[in-house]
C-alpha cells in the first residue's frame, strides 16, 4: 500500500498534478487515461478515454470535462467514457479531457489530458477554393445536390480532385464530374443522395481530396446546413388575372416537404410602359394590388422558405406573365392595318396612274413620266415610314420587357 502511495506520488509528479485534498479525507482527482482520437468518418472524430485505474471508487460522481480546442473551441461535460464531434478536420483537431468529481456537491477537477489529430499533408495552396454547394428537392421528394469549385493556386495541372459528401453516417464518392480545361474536376452532380428531405438543420458535409504525381494535394473539407443551401423550388400554378382594377394573383407553394407555412414569395411587378419596377414580398399564396389597368405588366413570383427553418437560396423566378392591355397583339394589329392600308393605296395608285397613262398615251405618244416615278419612290419612302414608327413602337415595348429582366436579373440574391 505505502509502496502504491509512493508510486502514484511519483506518476502525479510527474504529471505535474497536484492531487487534491478533500475535507478530512484525502480524496484525489486523476486524470483520465489512454485519451484517443480517431477518425470515425469524414468530418468526424471519436474521442474517448479510459477511467484512471488509481482513482478511488466509487461513492463520489464521476464526470469528465471535455474541451475542443481547435478548430471549433466548445466545452462539455459528459458522463461517459467517449463522445463523437463532427467537425472539419483539414488543419487538424485538438482536444482535451479532464476528470470531474463531485464530492458533496463540491466539484474538484483534475489536470488536463490531451489529444491531437494532425493535419493531413500538402500545401494549404494545393487544396481547392470556392467550394459552394446546393441542393434541391426533387419531385418524388428526392434530393439532389450540386458542388463547384476552383483548383487550388498551388496544384500542379496533372491534379485530380475527388469530392465525397456524408449525410448521417451515409458517405458516397461523386460519379458525375464535370471538368476544366486541363481536365480537373471542378464541378459535381448527385442527382439523387441520401439526404432526407424532412430533416431540420442537418449537416451536409463535404469533403475534397486529390492526387496529383508532384505533391500531395491536401484535402479540404466544408459542413453545410442543408436547408441554408437548399435552392428552393419555382411557385407552381402562378396565375394571374384583373378584377376591375385590381391585379389578383394566385399560386401553390414549391414542391418541398415544408407545410404552406414556411413559405415567403417575392412578387415582382414590372409596368412595360414606363418600365417602372416593384419587387413586394408576401406571406400568403395570393396577392391583391390596384393597378393601372391601361398599362402591361409582366409578372413573376419566387419563393423562400425562412419560417421553419434557415433561409436557403431564393428559387429561380417564376415564367413571366402579362396582365393588362397587350402592347404586342396592339402593335401586330396596327401593323396589319398599316399594311393593308398602304397597299390598297399603292394599288389605287398604279389604278390611278394606269388610267393616266392610257389617256395620254392615247393623247400623246408613249414617253417615261417622271412624275409617275415620284410618285412610286413617294409612296415607298412613306409606307418606310411608317413601318420603322411601328418597328420603333415594338422596339420600345421590348426595350422595356428587356429593362424589367435586366432589373430582374441584377436583384437575384
Ligand atoms: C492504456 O493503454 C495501454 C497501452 O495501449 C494499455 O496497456 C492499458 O491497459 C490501457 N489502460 C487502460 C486503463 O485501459
Ligand atoms: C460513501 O460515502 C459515505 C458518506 O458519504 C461513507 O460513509 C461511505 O463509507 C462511502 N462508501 C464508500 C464505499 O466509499
Ligand atoms: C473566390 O473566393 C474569393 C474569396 O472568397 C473571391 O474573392 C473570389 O472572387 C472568388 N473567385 C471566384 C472566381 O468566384
Ligand atoms: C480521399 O478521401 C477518401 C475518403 O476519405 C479516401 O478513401 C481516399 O483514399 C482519398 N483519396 C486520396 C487520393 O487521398
Ligand atoms: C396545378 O394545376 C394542375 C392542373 O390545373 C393540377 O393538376 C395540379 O394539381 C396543380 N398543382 C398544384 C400544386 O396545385
Amino acid at each position: 500500500m505505502a509502496n502504491m502511495r509512493i508510486l502514484m506520488f511519483l506518476w502525479i509528479t510527474t504529471n505535474m498534478v497536484q492531487p487534491s485534498i478533500f475535507h478530512a479525507e484525502e480524496v484525489q482527482v486523476f486524470p483520465p487515461v489512454n485519451f484517443t482520437l480517431t477518425v470515425s468518418a469524414l468530418a468526424e472524430v471519436f474521442l474517448h478515454w479510459k477511467p484512471n485505474p488509481n482513482q478511488e471508487p466509487n461513492n463520489y460522481t464521476i464526470r469528465y470535462d471535455v474541451e475542443i480546442i481547435t478548430p471549433v473551441p466548445e466545452e462539455y461535460d459528459t458522463k461517459k467514457t467517449h463522445s463523437f464531434r463532427t467537425a472539419v478536420l483539414h488543419n487538424g483537431f485538438s482536444a482535451r479531457v479532464r476528470t470531474l468529481l463531485l464530492v458533496d456537491d463540491v466539484e474538484r477537477k483534475s489536470a488536463w489530458v490531451s489529444g491531437e489529430l494532425k493535419p493531413p499533408p500538402g500545401d494549404p495552396e494545393t487544396s481547392v477554393t470556392n467550394l459552394s454547394c446546393s441542393n434541391y428537392v426533387n419531385i418524388y421528394n428526392t434530393v439532389s445536390l450540386h458542388c463547384t469549385w476552383l483548383p487550388g493556386k498551388g496544384a500542379p495541372e496533372d491534379t485530380e480532385y475527388f469530392l465525397f459528401y456524408r449525410y448521417k453516417t451515409y458517405t458516397e464518392e461523386c460519379q458525375d464530374y464535370i471538368k476544366d480545361k486541363l481536365d480537373r474536376n471542378i464541378e459535381c452532380r448527385f442527382p439523387r443522395t441520401h439526404i432526407d428531405p424532412e430533416e431540420v438543420d442537418d449537416l451536409i458535409i463535404i469533403h475534397i481530396n486529390g492526387s496529383s504525381k508532384y505533391t500531395a494535394i491536401k484535402p479540404i473539407q466544408q459542413l453545410f446546413n442543408q436547408n441554408a443551401i437548399e435552392k428552393v423550388n419555382v411557385p407552381r400554378n402562378v396565375t394571374v388575372f384583373l378584377q376591375q382594377n385590381d391585379l389578383l394573383a394566385k399560386w401553390e407553394k414549391p414542391i418541398s416537404s415544408f407545410p404552406k407555412e414556411c413559405f415567403e414569395y417575392e412578387f415582382y411587378l414590372c409596368n412595360l410602359k414606363s418600365g417602372h419596377k416593384q419587387i413586394m414580398k408576401v406571406s400568403s399564396n395570393d396577392f391583391r394590388l390596384r393597378i393601372d389597368v391601361t398599362c402591361r405588366y409582366s409578372i413573376q413570383i419566387r419563393a423562400n422558405h425562412y419560417i421553419c427553418r434557415k433561409r436557403g437560396f431564393w428559387s429561380d423566378w417564376s415564367e413571366i406573365l402579362y396582365v393588362g392591355e397587350n402592347k404586342q397583339e396592339n402593335s401586330i394589329a396596327w401593323f396589319l392595318a398599316l399594311l393593308c392600308v398602304s397597299s390598297c393605296s399603292i394599288a389605287l395608285l398604279v389604278a390611278v396612274t394606269c388610267k393616266i397613262n392610257h389617256v395620254w398615251s392615247k393623247l400623246f405618244p408613249p414617253i417615261p413620266t417622271p412624275r409617275n416615278k415620284f410618285k412610286d419612290s413617294y409612296s415607298n419612302g412613306y409606307e418606310r415610314a411608317r413601318t420603322c414608327t411601328s418597328e420603333t413602337e415594338t422596339e420600345l415595348g421590348s426595350f422595356a420587357e428587356d429593362f424589367c429582366s435586366s432589373i430582374l436579373e441584377d436583384s437575384v440574391f
